[in-house]
């Protein structure tokens, strides 16, 4: 059977998770702060699963969301507003920007934060930077109202900002996490791929040999 084929027992859907777990953006997180329209969580986690990021964290001081991602997947505002991308890509819930951080840093995790705004000492246009230095990638999205905070800042490599011409200040978060994600997914994907092939050129060698060795001495 070949890598990306599955049982023909398994459901349609189950089959198509098998095959695009292949193409899946590992360790990347689209970390979202304090956001307070939960049709926004919905659409980012929408986004997540449909650009293949790996997770969804959501720093949820309000506890608007339920602490264990099985009861985030009974909750029907959430499937409803991700057309039921919960059920599918993993979300984590914290209490705070401090323990979102923590874990992120315990897990060796890489954080980047997008604004509209310069923040921090670095700031990057989206297209011009290059999201596969970092193995493990966390992507920060602020809130609606106040944006990113101070916290995530000073904890972030850089700041990326998506160009604006326009009168409008920014884009909205459902907006932001399909330009943002899409960009650092392609750029990972691409590298994900590069990395695979030469891998498997690398492992050849290793069976060619004998078999060209044995037509020499034929
Ligand atoms: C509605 S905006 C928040 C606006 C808020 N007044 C501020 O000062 O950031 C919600 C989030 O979307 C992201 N965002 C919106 N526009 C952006 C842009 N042009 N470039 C990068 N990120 C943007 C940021 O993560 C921001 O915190």
């Amino acid at each position: 059977m070949e890598a990306d084929e599955t049982p023909k027992s398994k459901t349609p859907l189950r089959r198509r998770a098998d095959q695009i777990k292949l193409h899946r953006c590992k360790n990347l997180i689209a970390v979202l702060e304090n956001p307070s329209d939960i049709r926004n969580i919905g659409t980012v986690i929408r986004n997540v699963n449909a650009l293949g990021v790996e997770k969804a964290y959501v720093v949820d001081p309000h506890g608007r969301l339920p602490d264990e991602w099985q009861d985030m997947r009974d909750r029907k505002s959430l499937t409803k507003t991700s057309a039921s991308a919960v059920q599918w890509s993993f979300v984590k819930r914290f209490d705070s920007t401090e323990a979102c951080l923590a874990h992120l840093r315990r897990n060796r995790y890489v954080s980047i934060v997008t604004s509209p705004h310069m923040k921090g000492k670095t700031n990057v246009v989206l297209h011009e930077a290059n999201y596969t230095v970092p193995t493990r990638l966390a992507v920060w999205f602020g809130s609606e109202s106040s944006g990113i905070s101070d916290l995530a800042v000073s904890e972030a490599e850089f700041c990326v900002n998506i160009p604006m011409y326009g009168i409008i200040e920014s884009l909205n978060l459902g907006t932001t996490t399909g330009i943002v994600l899409y960009e650092i997914a392609k750029q990972r994907r691409a590298y994900q791929e590069r990395y695979k092939r030469s891998r498997n050129r690398w492992k050849e060698p290793a069976s060619q040999p004998v078999a060209k060795s044995r037509s020499r001495s034929t």
